[in-house]
């Protein structure tokens, strides 16, 4: 694991969406995993805007998102599917057939499930896995005690989940999906390059668990310990919590590999 931290929440935002644009431009093939939630929106505003400006080119790019809600419909604006058309794929030159969320509306959800497994693994499996990460330290919806192993499956939402993601249901809890299609920590853990973001002394508590503390079906995030290529991008706040962080920087600052990112993009605050 390599754990960035950024002085503010853009400049975080800002080298996540450099390493994917990086990763695309040297393979226009690229099979990204994508991530929905509030984290994400910016990263994909900066995705759309190099596309307007500098051309960053989709129209090759193969995409499978992490999750869904069940039972809500793709044109349902709470679906993570209109999420994606909304904030990327409507506005970038992909092509739609290249993009996957999976269908919470499916007859046999089991099935749906198999066939995105299927798929992913058809396109040559994920080249890199974008991820937030949730109060319950959920990647995906991969919920507290979520198999080390699992793949992509039906779940229940957790009671943490939930109420973290009501405000996009008016705050009522009776509106909300209380199962999901997601992705699962194996599915994961298969991805070539994991990139997880995340923001806000929210996330403090579970970014100190998953990254400092045992690796635990408790905190689905903390099995990237074992991802042999994951890079951690937080800003100031969400590092509040780990112990280690001189050490984090002095990584950041020595290993050649990020120095092109320590000038003003890496900076912008
Ligand atoms: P958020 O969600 O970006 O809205 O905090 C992240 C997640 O739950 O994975």
């Amino acid at each position: 694991m390599e754990i960035v931290i950024q002085q503010s929440a853009k400049a975080a935002t800002r080298l996540v969406a450099e390493l994917i644009a990086g990763e695309l431009r040297t393979n226009p093939r690229l099979v990204l995993g994508l991530a929905t939630g509030g984290t994400m929106e910016a990263v994909y505003a900066m995705l759309v805007d190099m596309h307007k400006k500098e051309g960053l080119d989709f129209s090759k790019c193969r995409t499978f998102n992490l999750d869904e809600y069940v039972g809500l419909p793709p044109d349902d604006p709470r679906s993570y599917r209109h999420y994606m058309n909304h904030h990327l794929f409507d506005r970038v030159n992909i092509d739609k057939r290249n993009t996957h969320v999976p269908d919470g509306m499916a007859a046999d959800l089991d099935a749906a499930c198999r066939e995105y497994e299927e798929a992913i693994a058809k396109a040559g499996g994920i080249d890199l896995q974008l991820l937030g990460i949730g109060r319950d330290g959920h990647i995906g919806f991969n919920e507290p005690l979520s198999a080390l192993r699992s793949r992509t499956r039906a779940t229940a939402l957790s009671q943490a989940t939930i109420e973290q993601n009501v405000r996009y249901f008016d705050n009522d809890r009776s509106r909300m999906p209380k199962r999901a299609l997601t992705m699962g920590v194996g599915t994961i853990l298969d991805s070539k390059r994991c990139v997880m973001l995340a923001l806000g002394k929210e996330k403090a508590g579970v970014i100190a668990g998953a990254v400092e503390g045992p690796v635990t079906a408790m905190i689905s995030a903390s099995a990237l310990q074992m991802h042999p290529q994951c890079t951690v991008v937080l800003d100031g706040a969400a590092a509040a919590g780990l112990k280690e962080t001189e050490y984090y920087r002095w990584i950041f600052q020595n290993e050649p590999k990020w120095a092109k990112y320590h000038g003003p993009a890496a900076l912008d605050s």
